[in-house]
């Protein structure tokens, strides 16, 4: 047995999350928790909201609410949405913890110990209307380049120009419009990373295995140009972490909190505190996940995130970690992913283009989106959704290959053995044959699961329900039924013991078909297959089942078209 440590890329937030997001991180390490569990491996699988930093102070601000109680609000949100996809975190935790409060500060502490902080004397814009320093976004003026009145600034939305505050004519304060603003000298932290690009060099050399896209990141950004520059980990704002040495005050930082991208990973090992507080259980229960002196050493740890969270978990993150010069646990394997785009454009929060994850749910149920999601997700480049292929693939390997396999199988034995596993009749050439296939499908699909690439799982998954109609259509019972009763049966007890193998092997991408079919199927036992010739043949004759309700449906072509329709616009 091993131990899974899986975590997925903590999401903002500032709101609900699209589908691009979803498949980027959340629902494939789902996917491959789920995997791990199903082998039989113990798995701690984590995912928290991130809550700290600009975004989160501005949505809260929109939403006319104290940012505390917006987090609250929100995380409460998303983890019901979460659990409407079947997100099945063994925790889904916060960042705003007192549990990371205490390791970001821990953190920051000891990497000032081994001298790797350094303090920096910067010129910031102080609005005296406000009583406090504007981080760039929260100041607004006239662009120098287009003349464009409402310019942050960091860009000038309207020509992109990349911007200085300080560039900006008249600038005022976006929260109160004062123009009262003035440039003042503040202090803050430096994490000094370029220091440790030979160790964080190696330490990615040593990543033969990892997917292309990673290490490829983490390399342009070690080697090129500037490279690896030392990293502010703190902010002028009112919401965040507190900037303390461990428990002590840190002199010259008060009212500062740590940057929101210094403790969203270290939430990652909080949540871990969360999850044991949540059950009562002690700090060895966690540590044993995270402290390689604590046990941690044989757990294998898999991360999941979006291509442009790569550079904080290949540099920033691991320089906490190995700067801490604690034996905190270093991810073995990160699994990166590219955008998903909606329809000939991107799928964009701001803008609320796309299909979001409540209005996804509303529409169908998760399974559908779960494996259009995960057979599409992209990996070696960029992919589209557009609704045409998603009824298509709905259409036809859900309710076509999938769904109709055990509609007719269940459904004719029904009408002509009962409701129970037929008796009679054996096993001939052909299904000799369809098990040589299935055990050789298997391995694939293993085997890609393993390897954490989830096109290729679905593919094989797919081909293993194909060949279960492919073997149906040509033993054709309902023909061989009117001159061998005793071989339909045979044929039908095997075809009922497919149903129950599938719902055991799909079950990462589509638990809750999965579930049906196990209860349909009347029986609790969901072990993994080993040897095909007798996982075929669990169900024996007599063993009861019932014929489930429809599967999967499929998509009709009005549908789709309103579909199409309703969000082709912006969110409101
Ligand atoms: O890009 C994002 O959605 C970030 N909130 C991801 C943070 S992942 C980690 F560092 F915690
Ligand atoms: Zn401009």
């Amino acid at each position: 047995m091993t131990r899974h440590l899986i975590t997925s890329a903590i999401p903002y937030i500032n709101g609900i999350k699209h589908l691009g997001n979803l498949v980027g991180s959340q629902l494939p390490a789902d996917l491959y928790a789920r995997y791990q569990r199903a082998r039989g491996n113990e798995v701690m699988f984590l995912c928290a909201t991130d809550e700290h930093g600009t975004p989160a102070e501005l949505a809260a601000a929109k939403a006319g609410k104290p940012v505390a109680e917006y987090c609250e609000e929100m995380h409460a949100v998303q983890a019901e949405i979460a659990r409407g996809f079947r997100l099945s975190f063994d925790h889904f935790g916060r960042s705003s913890s007192p549990q990371n409060h205490r390791l970001t500060q821990h953190f920051a502490g000891r990497l000032a110990d081994a001298g790797l902080i350094r303090e920096v004397s910067e010129k910031q814009v102080y609005s005296n209307a406000d009583g406090r320093f504007l981080p760039d976004r929260y100041i607004e003026g006239t662009c120098p380049n287009c003349a464009y009145d409402k310019a942050r600034g960091d860009q000038c939305e309207n020509c992109t120009k990349q911007l200085d505050p300080t560039d900006l004519i008249e600038p005022r304060s976006a929260i109160s419009g004062s123009t009262d603003l003035e440039v003042r000298e503040t202090k803050h932290l430096y994490l000094k990373q370029s220091g440790m690009r030979d160790e964080l060099n190696a330490w990615i050399d040593s990543k033969t295995d990892w997917p292309i896209l990673t290490t490829s990141i983490a390399r342009k950004w070690l080697n090129d140009g500037d490279g690896l520059q030392d990293r502010g980990i703190t902010r002028d704002l009112d919401w965040g972490i507190p900037v303390k040495k461990g428990d002590e005050d840190w002199p010259g930082m008060e009212g500062k909190v740590f940057y929101v991208w210094f403790d969203a990973p270290i939430e990652y090992i909080a949540c871990a505190g969360e999850w044991a507080e949540a059950h009562g259980l002690d700090d060895a229960a966690w540590q044993r996940w995270w402290r390689t002196d604590m046990g941690a050493d044989d757990v294998r740890y898999t991360q999941f995130m979006g291509k442009d969270n790569v550079p904080f978990h290949t540099l920033s993150f691991p320089a906490t970690i190995l700067g801490s010069g604690e034996p905190w646990k270093l991810v073995d394997y990160i699994k990166s992913f590219n955008y998903l785009n909606y329809d000939g454009g991107q799928f964009s929060t701001s803008q609320g283009r796309g299909v979001f994850m409540d209005q996804a749910l509303a529409i169908l149920p998760a399974d559908y989106w779960r494996w259009w999601l995960l057979s599409h997700a992209p990996e070696s480049s960029d992919a589209e959704f557009t609704w045409e292929n998603f009824q298509a693939s709905v259409n036809k390997d859900l309710a076509d290959v999938l769904g109709n396999f055990v509609s007719r199988v269940t459904k004719f034995c029904r009408s002509k053995f009962g409701e129970a596993v037929p008796e009679g009749g054996t096993w001939g050439a052909r299904e000799e044959a369809l098990i040589g296939h299935l055990t050789e499908q298997l391995k694939a699909y293993e085997g890609h699961m393993e390897a954490i690439e989830v096109r290729k799982a679905a593919a094989s998954l797919r081909a293993i329900w194909v060949a279960g109609n492919e073997y149906l259509q040509d033993a054709a019972p309902w023909s061989t039924f009117k001159t061998d009763p005793d071989q339909a049966a045979a044929q039908i007890r095997l075809a009922l013991n497919l149903i129950r193998f599938y719902a055991v092997i799909s079950r990462p991408f589509i638990p809750d078909a999965a579930a049906q079919l196990l209860q349909a199927m009347q029986t609790g036992d969901d072990r993994w297959p080993n040897d095909l010739t007798e996982t075929l043949g669990l169900l024996a004759p007599g063993h009861a089942f019932t014929v489930p309700d429809v599967t999967f449906r499929k998509i009709t072509d009005e549908e789709r078209e309103a579909w199409q329709v309703e969000f082709s616009g912006t969110r409101g």
